[in-house]
């Protein structure tokens, strides 16, 4: 799927910049791990090294600006019905000029061209995550499987990063049973700081 935006919604003064969304190839990889970990570096993300990113690149989207990539994000599947938006991140002289909004419209249309009822992730910017159609929700409603990525943070036992949700299918979304019963699949995860 191909996605864009204009200068109408980048409110560019020039009024002639469009931003293509896709789905990325090996030859994004370079420009790829220069965004995502320049944010790792500020420990707002998880740093990705070139054989995850080659191990993972078909769950990513890239946004461009021409032939430079300004933003990018990765929908990843846990299980037939739910899938996480991960690896979000958009080039810091593009923000909040709806790159980022591009970017999630654009992982949601493929979650659900593949059938997905509910997207999750985790994140330090839930407003922008509401503004995009999620909500808030308690970490422990999402499935153990979600957590692989948090065994290899090293900010896992003092998480502060908050879960948001968005069903795509409310007529087939059943919430987890709250709270977690043993055997479920669900681990009870370390509680957020100040929380
Ligand atoms: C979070 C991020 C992806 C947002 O991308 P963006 O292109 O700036 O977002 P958009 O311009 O599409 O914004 C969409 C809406 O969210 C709002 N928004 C964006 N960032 C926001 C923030 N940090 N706080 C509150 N609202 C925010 C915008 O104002 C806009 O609102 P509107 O629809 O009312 O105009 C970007 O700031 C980023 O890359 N941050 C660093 C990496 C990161 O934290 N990634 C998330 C990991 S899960």
């Amino acid at each position: 799927m191909i996605s864009s935006l204009t200068s109408e919604h980048t409110g560019d003064p020039g009024g002639s910049l469009t931003v293509i969304a896709r789905k990325a190839a090996m030859h994004d990889i370079g420009a790829l791990l220069d965004l995502i970990n320049a944010y790792a570096a500020k420990g707002i993300m998880l740093p990705r090294t070139e054989f995850e990113m080659s191990e993972n690149i078909r769950d990513f989207t890239v946004a461009y600006d021409g032939d430079r990539l300004i933003g990018c994000g990765a929908l990843h599947f846990y299980s037939p019905t739910m899938g996480e938006i991960r690896s979000l991140a958009v080039d810091p002289e593009w923000k909040t000029h709806g790159v980022g909004r591009l970017l999630v419209d654009t992982l949601v249309a493929e979650a659900l061209e593949f059938g997905l009822d509910a997207v999750f992730a985790f994140t330090y910017v839930p407003e922008f995550f509401q503004k995009v159609g999620f909500e808030e929700v308690e970490r422990g409603e999402l499935p153990l499987k979600a957590w692989k990525d948090c065994l290899r943070c090293p900010k896992f036992q003092q998480c502060d990063e908050i879960a948001v949700l968005r069903v795509l299918r409310p007529d087939r979304w059943s919430p987890v049973p709250h709270p977690p019963q043993p055997g479920d699949g669900f681990i009870v995860l370390p509680t957020p700081i100040g929380g």
